[in-house]
């Protein structure tokens, strides 16, 4: 239950460089971390804090994490998504999804909050169905509910399925936030006050060797708009396509609106609503930046979802115990 401050605790897996947990900071106290990717890490404890422990999950003892009220956390997506191999909880990656439940078993926490690509609800909905009647089992009512980022004025498409468990003690069912403002923002909204991408703004300088000039000719001269793969150029007057993972990969660009240049990171940052104040270390490998970019929550989704979440704890009466 909430310390003195009113502050609700929260440990945080599957933190990547924490765009869903620096959404989340304002209104609840994180306390523990945990990222596989020392890159990643860094930039976290950079931007939230130095509670973030490097390490495979898998390997971590679960005395060694801490009990929380509440646990966030998304775990890899990879095997859930149309562009990746597909193979669901059979993959490496996909598997991690009981990892988590694991450790809400063990810990207990008043409330979590899951977050996945919306494959997890199409393709894989037995998998979802499954961790639902488990969480179930152990004692939590779960809402879960697909938010597509463009409807919390976010310039992009970027579905994602947000799961949230709520201790059944504390006789609420969670309320997932209305598309809160409605209002989509546009491409030009987001980046078009940039200056230059010479370097003088955090995280904002353009690398005009990759994709080559003759690669952006050739997209110029044959537009591909919805392609999936390869690159893509961001309408100024419209929303971005998703940006996954991919972003770090050759190939894979996507395209200012109008210069004959990939994105960079700042301008991917402000296109997943992320505010100026979150900063990339300078040392860390721009693939490791646009990769953790691509794997974040987007920041006004991670906002609409902590509001809501600590409105609706703070009106359950405080005799509720935490076990
Ligand atoms: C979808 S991303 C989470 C992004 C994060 N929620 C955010 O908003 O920035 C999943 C993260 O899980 C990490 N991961 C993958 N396998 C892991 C493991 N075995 N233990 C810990 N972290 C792992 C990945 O490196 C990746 O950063």
């Amino acid at each position: 239950m909430p310390d003195v401050n009113g502050n609700y605790t929260v440990s945080s897996f599957f933190s990547g460089a924490g765009l869903l947990d620096y959404a989340f900071m304002d209104s609840f106290k994180i306390v523990w971390a945990n990222e596989i990717v020392k890159q990643a890490a860094q930039s976290y404890c950079a931007n939230i804090g130095n509670h973030i422990r490097v390490g495979d999950i898998t390997r971590i003892p679960l005395n060694e994490i801490p009990s929380t009220d509440v646990i966030i956390g998304g775990p890899p997506c990879q095997d859930y998504s149309s562009s990746g191999k597909n193979k669901g909880e059979k993959g490496e990656r996909g598997k991690l999804v009981w990892a988590y439940l694991r450790i809400i078993k063990a810990k207990k926490p008043i409330c979590f909050l899951f977050e996945n690509v919306v494959g997890l609800c199409r393709k894989h909905k037995e998998t979802l169905h499954r961790l639902i009647e488990q969480f179930d089992k152990m004692g939590y009512t779960v809402s879960w509910k697909v938010l597509n980022a463009n409807q919390f004025e976010v310039a992009q498409h970027r579905e994602r399925v947000f799961l949230v468990g709520v201790r059944k003690d504390l006789g609420f069912v969670f309320q997932f936030p209305e598309n809160l403002k409605n209002k989509t923002k546009t491409v030009r909204e987001a980046i078009g006050d940039l200056p230059a991408p010479d370097g003088s703004f955090s995280n904002h300088i353009a690398t005009w060797t990759s994709p080559t000039p003759e690669r952006i000719y050739d997209v110029m001269k044959n537009p591909r708009p919805n392609q999936f793969r390869g690159m893509r150029r961001v309408p100024w007057e419209g929303v971005s396509p998703t940006l996954t993972a991919h972003l770090s990969k050759d190939g894979r660009e996507t395209l200012h609106s109008s210069e004959d240049r990939r994105l960079t990171v700042r301008e991917c940052l402000r296109i997943m609503s992320v505010p100026d104040s979150y900063v990339y270390p300078e040392n860390m490998p721009l693939t490791h930046q646009y990769k953790a970019t691509g794997n974040g929550v987007a920041y006004n989704v991670g906002k609409a979802l902590a509001t809501a979440l600590k409105s609706q704890l703070n009106a359950v009466p405080m005799q509720i115990s935490m076990f």
